[in-house]
Formats: structure tokens, sequence, C-alpha cells
């Protein structure tokens, strides 16, 4: 896979499909960060989808063995010329843009970091993009821009109120791109995800994040007694069991919904919005019922105070990206997600 890589930051480094003899079909995809957890799985669906996804991420937080479907250059965000070089020698037709810091609690104590990277990374892809004459942008969004909603479920009329940097770094990136695409330069599609959960079915990629701060991983975690106990944050919230009601979408329907986004674009649809979810909240103890039930193992719990900025209930209302992008969860029971990152994980 190493041979895929080519360093490119600063030493105008390339790609080195050619010199391997690949020979790239017409329809390359730019995927920043595609060396993540969502974005290796949506590189695996654009090749199911007769795409070739040529992956653009600095390592950070990608693993170049999850880069298995096109060829990887390694790159940051802020290299305007290397990115504009790499979607000029692959002839890329779109870009479906992962590359972010996600992690909420670190927004609160470095914004600037999340300012940086997400908005300021995202200005340097748009203007390679101009140059390179690519106009087409999927865009990986999120829940996060609504901050607390007032009713649930969260249309994408609900007002985008964020409640940390790492909120307000997506919904200034949505911004910039609603301003681009007025001026004719840009058609894009922000997908608002809900809470990515689950792995590859086939086991090829799965969730791992240093540190690992997310609810699934860490149930999972302690049933496999990697961890002594999972701490539930918060047992007092207005909620039927007191702990905190997320809608967990699987990260192939996540992915899945990127190439029904781009293929939309490339038939030349509206820049527009969408919620990614199954329409459907579990609470914290339903997710570790269902840890138990699926591996047949205890799970130790903790309880523990809440966690700042955690509201009590996230639940999306998808119908917008079902009837315009014809769209489906498949993975619509939470035991069906967790048997597939229970498997991955085990
Ligand atoms: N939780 C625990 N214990 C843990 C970890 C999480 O009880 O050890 C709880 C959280 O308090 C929350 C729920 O499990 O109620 C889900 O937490 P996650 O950290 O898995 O996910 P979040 O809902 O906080 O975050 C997700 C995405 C973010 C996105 C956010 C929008 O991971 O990127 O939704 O609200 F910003």
């Amino acid at each position: 896979m190493d041979l895929f890589l080519t360093c490119g930051r600063g030493t105008g480094g390339l790609p080195v499909s050619d010199s391997l003899g690949i020979v790239e079909p017409a329809r390359s995809i730019l995927v920043t960060g595609g060396a993540g957890y969502v974005g290796s799985h949506a590189c695996k669906a654009l090749a199911a989808a007769g795409y070739t996804p040529v992956v653009f991420d600095n390592f950070e937080n990608g693993h170049d063995w999850a880069v298995r479907w096109g060829p990887g250059v390694v790159g940051d965000l802020a290299d305007t010329v290397l990115l504009a070089r790499t979607i000029a020698e692959h002839d890329v037709v779109a870009v479906l843009h992962f590359a972010a810091h996600a992690y909420v609690g670190e927004s609160m104590v470095d914004p600037g970091k999340y300012y940086r990277n997400n908005v300021a990374g995202t200005i340097s892809l748009l203007d390679a993009m101009k140059s390179a004459g690519v106009e087409k942008l999927v865009f990986s969004s999120s829940c996060a821009t609504y901050g607390v909603p007032e009713a649930v479920p969260i249309s994408e009329c609900t007002p985008q109120r964020p409640v940390n940097p790492y909120g307000e770094s997506k919904l200034c990136v949505e911004r910039m791109l609603d301003w681009h695409g007025r001026a004719g330069t840009l058609r894009w599609i922000a997908l608002r995800y809900f809470n990515a959960a689950g792995a590859d079915p086939a086991g090829d990629i799965g969730e791992v994040h240093d540190p690992e701060t997310h609810l699934l991983p860490l149930v999972i975690q302690a049933a496999l007694g990697k961890r002594d106990a999972i701490r539930v944050f918060g047992t007092d919230y207005p909620t039927p069991d007191g702990t905190c009601v997320r809608d967990y979408i699987h990260v192939s329907d996540l992915a899945r919904a990127h190439t029904a986004a781009l293929d939309y674009l490339l038939r030349g649809g509206e820049s527009a919005a969408f919620n990614l979810g199954t329409g459907r909240g579990y609470s914290v103890r339903e997710v570790i019922e269902a840890v138990r039930r699926v591996s047949r193992r205890p799970v130790p719990v903790e309880e523990a105070p809440r966690r700042e900025g955690d509201p009590p209930v996230l639940v999306a209302d998808a119908s917008k990206a079902r009837s315009v992008l014809g769209w489906h969860p498949q993975f619509d029971t939470l035991d069906a997600i967790v048997k597939t990152a229970y498997n991955w994980h085990s």
C-alpha cells in the first residue's frame, strides 16, 4: 500500500500511479481525509460505484492501511499548490471533502486549531479547485451545526446555532460554500451526519481514533475487557432513561450517501444540504444493552457527571435525502450497526 503514497508537502512530490502503470479512468474523485474513518468507507463506496478515489490526507488521524481503492497523496489542506496539482494530474472531476479535526472537547480548548484546519483549510481547497477548474464538492458537515435544537426530529430548516467551535467551523464552511455557489463558481452538497457508527461489513476497514472518545467503540472496548468500564455521562437528562439520545447511522450508509450526492451533482443537481440519520434515537443505556446482546459479554458501567456541551436528544429528519437523493439507510437497527463494529473490534 505504501507504494501508492507519495510525500507532498513542500516537496512537489506527486502520486506515482503513472510509474506503477495504473491507468486511471476518467471519473477520478479527490477525497480529502480519505484515510480517515468516514472518508475511507466513502472510498470503498466510490470504487464500487465505478469512480476512482484519489485520497489526499496528511495522515495525522488517517491510516495508510485504509487507503485501498485508489492512489493516495500525502499532503496538507494548507498546501494549495499540491492540491491543485493533484486535481490536475488525476483529471479530478469532483471533490469529497472529509479532512477536518473532529473532537468537540478539543475544539473548546483550542478553537484556533479548528478554524485553521477546518475553515482555512477549506479556503485553500476551494482556491485549488478554482485554479484547476473543478466546480463540484460534497462536504462532510455535522449535526453539530444545529447546537441544542428546540425540537426533534431535526430537519434542514432547523436553525443552525452551534455551541462549540467544531460545529461553528462546519457551519462557517457551509456558509462559505453557499457564497461560492452564488458567485457561480461551485455546486456543492453539505451532508450533515448524525452519529457515525459501525464498520465495513466485510471487515476491510473500521473505526480507529486516537484518542477514542465515541460511545460505541468505548462500550465495545469495555465488553472486550480492554477498558475497566464505560462511563455514562449524565443519567439525569429529560429522556426516558435519563441518558442522552442519539441517531446512530452506519458509516457504510453515510458512504453511500456521498456517492448518491456525487451522482446528483454530476447530473446537474442544485446545491443543497441534507441530514443523514435513520430518524430513530437510542439512549446511551440502549447502546450498552445492544453491545451486551451482540457480544454476549458483560459490560461494566460507571455513572458519571454530564459531559459539558452534550445536547439531551439529537435525532434526524432525513426525509429530504430520501426524496431528493434516493438515499435509504440499509442498517436500520442498532443491533445491525453494533454487530459490524463488534466484528471489527474483536
Ligand atoms: N458518552 C458517554 N460515555 C462516553 C462517551 C460518550 O456516556 O464515554 C455519551 C455522550 O455523552 C453522548 C453519547 O454518548 O451522549 C454519544 O457520544 P459520542 O461522543 O459518541 O458522540 P457525540 O454525540 O458527542 O458526537 C457526535 C459526533 C461529533 C458531532 C456530534 C454532534 O461524534 O463529531 O455528534 O453532536 F459533533
